[in-house]
């Protein structure tokens, strides 16, 4: 595909819009593209991104990633006009909601980026959306005013630099009468997302990650638990969103 814009959004944040040859139409939220780093020898693994947003009519795929090694580094120099080598969409993404009402997004910091496709998705098909974003602070902060688009948006920073200080727990009353909750972002807070809401009757949906190699379910690299531990669930294939009673966390 090629680069249209590789765009700076915070301090190690970028959001990379691809154009060219692609499925759009196939692509749902939840899912992500395996990336070839270079021409793949100094890195033959290609890197998972998450599909922030994948609009068919323009033609147009948008990753949003943070630098954090050699791979990211490399993707962040890249400029208009390159060409990238992208796999996908790969990967199970997010069920329609089983239910009417409220519906709540919760993200933490890289896992913000595939609800916002989710978003766009259940804001087109009439779902009221409440939006919790979670960030380490104001400089990591992104895509808040593009949420907005789509519900209420509650920000929180752990240094309480912007917006609420704290958790995302801790902005989530339960007595609220949310019906599903879509969660992506660091396990702890996923872990924790579900234990803040036992007992109520809410569906879950948690996007995990892991460090992957094929991407495609064929090594069994990227595996994942069920909830008893006993058997082993490939987060490329049979994810990356799992509902609640699917995995352990
Ligand atoms: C399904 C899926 C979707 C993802 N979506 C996004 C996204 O939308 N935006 C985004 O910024 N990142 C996302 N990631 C994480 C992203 O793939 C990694 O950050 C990236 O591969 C790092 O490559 P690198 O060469 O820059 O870093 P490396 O040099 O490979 O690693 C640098 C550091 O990052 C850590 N790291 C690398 N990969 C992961 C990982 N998967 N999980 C946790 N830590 C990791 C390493 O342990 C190391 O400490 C996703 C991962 C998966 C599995
Ligand atoms: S990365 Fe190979 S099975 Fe998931």
């Amino acid at each position: 595909m090629l680069v249209e814009e590789n765009k700076q959004l915070s301090r190690d944040i970028f959001a990379l819009e691809l154009t060219g040859e692609f499925p759009y139409e196939k692509a749902t939220s939840g899912q992500f593209v395996n990336l070839l780093i270079g021409d793949g020898k100094g890195h033959p693994l290609r890197r998972p991104l998450s599909i922030a947003s994948c609009n068919p009519e323009t033609k147009t795929l948008t990753l949003v990633y943070r630098v954090v090694g050699d791979g990211t580094k490399w993707l962040s120099e890249r400029c208009p006009g390159d060409v990238l080598d992208v796999l996908g969409p790969l990967g199970r993404g997010f069920p329609a909601p089983q239910n009417p009402g409220t519906v709540l997004v919760v993200g933490g910091g890289v896992g913000v980026p595939p609800l916002y496709q989710l978003a766009k998705e259940l804001g087109a098909a009439g779902f009221k959306l409440h939006i919790v974003l979670g960030f380490k602070n104001q400089d990591d902060v992104f895509w808040t005013r593009e949420f907005a688009e789509f519900g209420d948006v509650v920000v929180c920073t752990e240094d309480g630099s912007l917006g609420k200080k704290g958790f995302v727990t801790e902005a989530l009353n339960v007595n609220e009468n949310w019906t599903t909750l879509y969660s992506c972002g660091p396990k702890p807070m996923l872990k924790a997302l579900k234990a803040h809401f036992q007992g109520r009757d809410i569906k879950g949906y948690v996007s995990l990650e892991e460090r992957m190699a094929c991407g495609v379910g064929a090594c069994w690299g990227c595996t994942c638990l069920d909830p008893d531990g006993s058997a082993a669930k490939r987060i490329c294939k049979e994810g990356p969103v799992f509902s609640w009673e699917e995995v352990s966390l």
